[in-house]
């Protein structure tokens, strides 16, 4: 079998074709996978019929599995798996779900000290409508910025928790993921070399040396001037789409344009990454 690469916007993003990954790729389908998404940051292989099992061979190809924060949301016989469903979402006190996967752009996990490189859904049950999922290139947001605040940025850490998510984990979990923890604001990638600005900014507690009202809002300006149309690949799902993403270096949001009680299932996997320099 020999795989196709489509790529799915000028920005980032590509399809994947010609690949069951039941079975086990080649070494060159597994070497041009691997380029694939060095160079596109988004790789996504639609139409696969994979059960837990197969789901985590596939994905360890790519890396190491990693323990993720919602314990509670583990899929039992796969505890590497955690089944994001919007029908389990607890309420806000406004009736509104608490949705997992943020509406703001982000990375994932960055309130550990070496977080994912790779997050990985594969995609279980979809909304009729909406539902859909924003990737923008980090690389792109970084190479947009004026060269004079590209060396301010790249002085600047932030200090990450869990932050809002700290309402919705275990005390177990608080324990082993509650630590702060210093990020650089623009990472750069250990493959590449190139730099990404790199954040997920309800995790942000402050900007080294700057109050956390200024931080927040030096972040949220931050990503409304970067993150732009042209950056931009947005996902619209089907069930058995298989998607990973570098998390290293690229920022994604979800979209909340769907019923939640119709149900959403993702299952998500993320891969072990560096400590970001
Ligand atoms: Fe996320």
């Amino acid at each position: 079998m020999t795989i196709k690469v489509t790529p799915l916007s000028d920005a980032l993003g590509a399809e994947v074709t010609g690949v069951d990954l039941r079975e086990r790729l080649s070494d060159v389908d597994r070497k041009n996978m691997e380029d694939a998404f060095i160079k596109h940051l988004v790789l996504v292989v639609r139409d696969q019929e994979l059960n837990p099992r197969q789901y985590m061979t596939a994905t360890r190809l790519f890396g190491k599995p990693m323990r993720q924060y919602f314990s509670d949301m583990i899929l039992e016989e796969q505890p590497e798996i955690v089944v994001i469903d919007s029908r389990e979402a607890p309420l806000l006190p406004n009736g509104e779900p608490r949705l997992v996967g943020s509406g703001a752009w982000h990375s994932d996990h960055t309130n550990t000290l070496q977080p994912p490189k790779v997050t990985v859904l594969y995609a279980i049950v979809l909304p009729r409508k909406g539902g859909t999922t924003g990737f923008a290139n980090m690389h792109m947001a970084y190479d947009a910025l004026p060269e004079d605040e590209k060396v301010k940025v790249d002085q600047m850490r932030t200090v990450n928790t869990l932050g809002k998510v700290i309402n919705q984990v275990s005390t177990a979990d608080l324990e082993e993921f509650g630590k702060p923890c210093v990020h650089p604001l623009a990472r750069t990638h250990p493959v590449t070399g190139k730099k990404a600005i790199y954040v997920g900014p309800v995790k942000v507690e402050c900007i080294v040396g700057m109050g956390q009202d200024e931080s927040r809002r030096y972040i949220r300006e931050l990503q409304e001037r970067v993150i732009q149309p042209d950056i931009i690949y947005r996902h619209y799902w089907k069930p058995g789409d298989l998607l990973m993403w570098d998390n290293r270096s690229v920022a994604h949001k979800a979209f909340r344009d769907y019923d939640h009680m119709e149900g959403r299932i993702m299952h998500r996997i993320i891969l072990e990454g560096d400590v970001p320099v």
